[in-house]
């Protein structure tokens, strides 16, 4: 009872026609950059990947150069590090505190109702009700982690990481309320873990529109076929 179900999220790739809000997946990656890596990896997602966000080649160079990867010369074979290209992926992150921070690729398609749940999860920090602790006192919120209700065990590791508006620069005026960017990272995170998304989506469009036309046409030759026959 003490668990929640997520809120609704409503968000432009939802339903059948749904395509991705750009600007919105925009945001949402500065959010997943300037705050989400400094625990969290993507490491299904190469910098390259982005274009399909609407950065161009410089940019993308400029993000990729942030980060450093470990890579292998090609020539000795010496592994090294050295700063990011366009063609690598998002590196792994290294996070020392409690708990093990998931690679965020997948997480909106490993978790139910996934980019509704991050976004519940990321704006449902709260005090752990009293009521809850009379009941089960076991449940106690331990040192180090903090009360979360859209989280299954309640209690987990990763404190609160969106906190205040304006905590990330947004460049299309949009205003970034803490509730606005839990969404826009949602809408990411969606983005990252199925980026050909619109091409499904088209493809079935397709698919029904076949499917009715091969129907229209069996049930006309069926009606030709028995014509006579009355
Ligand atoms: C877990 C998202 C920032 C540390 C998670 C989970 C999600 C998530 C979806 C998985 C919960 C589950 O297993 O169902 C995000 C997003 C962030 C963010 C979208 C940025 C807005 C951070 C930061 C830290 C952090 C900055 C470190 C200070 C962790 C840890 C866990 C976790 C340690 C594992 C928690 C546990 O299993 O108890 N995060 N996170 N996260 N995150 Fe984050």
């Amino acid at each position: 009872v003490y668990h929640l179900k997520p809120k609704e999220l409503h968000l432009a790739s939802n339903g059948p026609f749904g395509k991705f809000d750009r600007q919105q997946l925009q945001r949402g990656f500065k959010v997943y950059e300037e705050v989400c890596a400094a625990c969290h990896s993507i490491k299904h997602v190469a910098f390259r990947d982005l274009a399909a966000l609407g950065y161009n080649e410089a940019e993308i160079k400029a993000i990729a150069a942030k980060s450093t990867v470990a890579g292998k010369d090609p020539l000795t074979g010496e592994v090294k590090d050295r700063p990011g290209m366009a063609s690598d992926y998002f590196p792994p992150v290294v996070y020392a505190g409690l708990g093990h921070p998931p690679d965020l690729s997948l997480i909106t398609k490993a978790r139910h109702e996934g980019p509704a749940y991050v976004y519940s999860l990321l704006t449902g920090y709260q005090e752990q009700p009293a009521e809850l602790l009379k009941r089960f006192p076991e449940a106690k919120t331990g040192d180090g982690l903090h009360y979360n209700p859209y989280f299954a065990n309640l209690n987990l590791a990763m404190p609160a990481p969106l906190v205040s508006d304006g905590q990330v620069t947004y460049s299309d005026g949009t205003k970034a309320t803490v509730d606005q960017m839990a969404k826009d990272v949602s809408a990411f995170l969606v983005w990252t873990a199925e980026p050909k998304l619109e091409n499904r989506h088209q493809t079935g469009f397709w698919w029904i529109g076949f499917l009715i036309f091969a129907t229209v046409l069996g049930y006309m030759a069926y009606r030709n076929i028995w014509a006579e026959k009355k």
